[in-house]
């Protein structure tokens, strides 16, 4: 096969880069590890910023997103000295969307399929060769060998993904913290607890109270590290999380058996090389971001915006200053995101060695959010989206 940019994975990034490149006449083949089912069965984050509405919009995309989603124009936060809300259109004019990356990663095979672009699923031992040189990628699908030629390899293949380790370890500047916690994750149809998110920083841990649609929540509770998902009953769950939550609100919610629970690990991560010759690293291969800032999957979408301009630069107009400066620019908006998730984390959670003083900072900044305006409008600044 030639094609002129193989997509090295099938998730958000991937299928987004081939939605934007096929519009504008430029051919990919997507290379998916897994089935199709297996990638549109996991549940994962649920709030876009108004950079990733719009690029829905650019795409073709957004008809069932405008049907379905739910503008949210601002969040709650609780403490134990009570809760508050951040007015995002209020502090900074702008919202988010409230819609789960499984409908987004949805309306993209839709959409892939309508145009027919090439997504080729379960593909093995997906392989860049050549990635300073003269690019293509080898797969095994059904027992044989399969070789594609391309200009360029987009490494959109997740945090265990293959690409970034084809990068030579002396291009690669790493940046890492792992957070001493998870969050255990319960998806359930009921009915949210209200109308809007509410991030609950707690002395037994913290606790989001989210949602897919009004029939259909989703919480977070904060636990170590080696907690496992089957330690928790239902009712165990429900009980803790009531325990974190405001008394009112906890009195008053539904609940109900989980239709999925699972841990995620708490990581920040970045390599701050996110091109290497004709290797482009864009979403979760490039960066990890602790879910606190609901930044995953709106950062793999700011990296591929960028990376799409680049590339139709590239085949337009000969022009490839947007290729050049893909990880600087790129990488800018990565660690602004980076710090805000950092920072969520770090006055929202109960850290296993946080002293009293470490305690009463967090209240600070806390209080500093309820009392101050200009703090409520860094947080929703950054929160909706930072400008691409
Ligand atoms: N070969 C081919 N495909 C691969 C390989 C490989 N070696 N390794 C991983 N993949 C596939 C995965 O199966 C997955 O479908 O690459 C895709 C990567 O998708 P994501 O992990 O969703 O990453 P990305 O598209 O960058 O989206 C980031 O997804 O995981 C969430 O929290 C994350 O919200 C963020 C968003
Ligand atoms: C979710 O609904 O899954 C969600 C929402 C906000 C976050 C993280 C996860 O910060």
């Amino acid at each position: 096969m030639r094609t002129n940019v193989a997509i090295i994975g099938g998730g958000p990034a991937g299928l987004m880069l081939s939605q934007l490149l096929n519009r504008a006449g430029i051919s990919t083949v997507v290379l998916e590890r897994r089935s199709r089912d297996y990638v549109l069965s996991r549940i994962r984050a649920g709030v876009l910023e108004h950079g990733t509405v719009e690029m829905m919009h650019r795409a073709g995309i957004a008809d069932r997103m405008q049907r379905e989603g739910h503008p949210h124009e601002g969040c709650f936060l609780s403490t134990e000295a009570g809760m508050f809300r951040v007015d995002f259109e209020a502090q900074c004019g702008q919202s988010v969307m409230v819609y789960g990356q499984t409908e987004v990663t949805q309306d993209l095979y839709a959409a892939q399929d309508q145009i027919g672009a090439t997504v080729i699923h379960e593909a093995e031992d997906v392989m860049p060769h050549d990635i300073d040189g003269t690019p293509f990628v080898t797969y095994e699908k059904n027992g044989h060998t399969h070789r594609v030629d391309c200009d360029f390899i987009a490494g959109c293949d997740g945090f265990h993904g293959v690409s970034r380790k084809t990068i030579p370890a002396e291009k690669k500047r790493e940046f890492e913290r792992v957070y001493p916690f998870g969050w255990l994750g319960v998806l359930s149809r009921t009915a949210p607890a209200a109308p809007e998110l509410i991030y609950a920083n707690h002395p037994r841990g913290f606790a989001l109270a989210s949602m897919r649609n009004d029939h259909l929540s989703r919480y977070y509770i904060q636990v170590p590290s080696d907690d496992r998902p089957e330690n928790w009953s239902d009712d165990a769950f429900w009980a803790e999380l009531k325990r974190r939550l405001p008394e009112d609100v906890a009195d008053s919610m539904e609940t109900g058996p989980s239709i999925e629970k699972s841990i995620a690990p708490l990581r920040s991560y970045v390599c701050a090389t996110m091109r290497f010759g004709k290797l482009f690293l864009a979403g979760d291969a490039a960066h990890i971001v602790p879910p606190t800032g609901a930044k995953g999957l709106n950062l793999a979408m700011s990296d591929v915006h960028y990376l799409s301009e680049g590339l139709i630069g590239h085949y337009e107009r000969k022009d490839d200053s947007g290729l050049d400066g893909y990880s600087d620019r790129a990488l800018t908006r990565v660690w602004r995101a980076i710090r805000f998730s950092w920072w969520m984390t770090s006055i929202l959670h109960r850290f296993p060695e946080q002293d009293d003083f470490d305690q009463r900072m967090q209240e600070m900044e806390l209080e500093n959010l309820r009392d101050l305006d200009a703090a409520r409008q860094a947080m929703a600044l950054n929160y909706v989206g930072l400008p691409f």
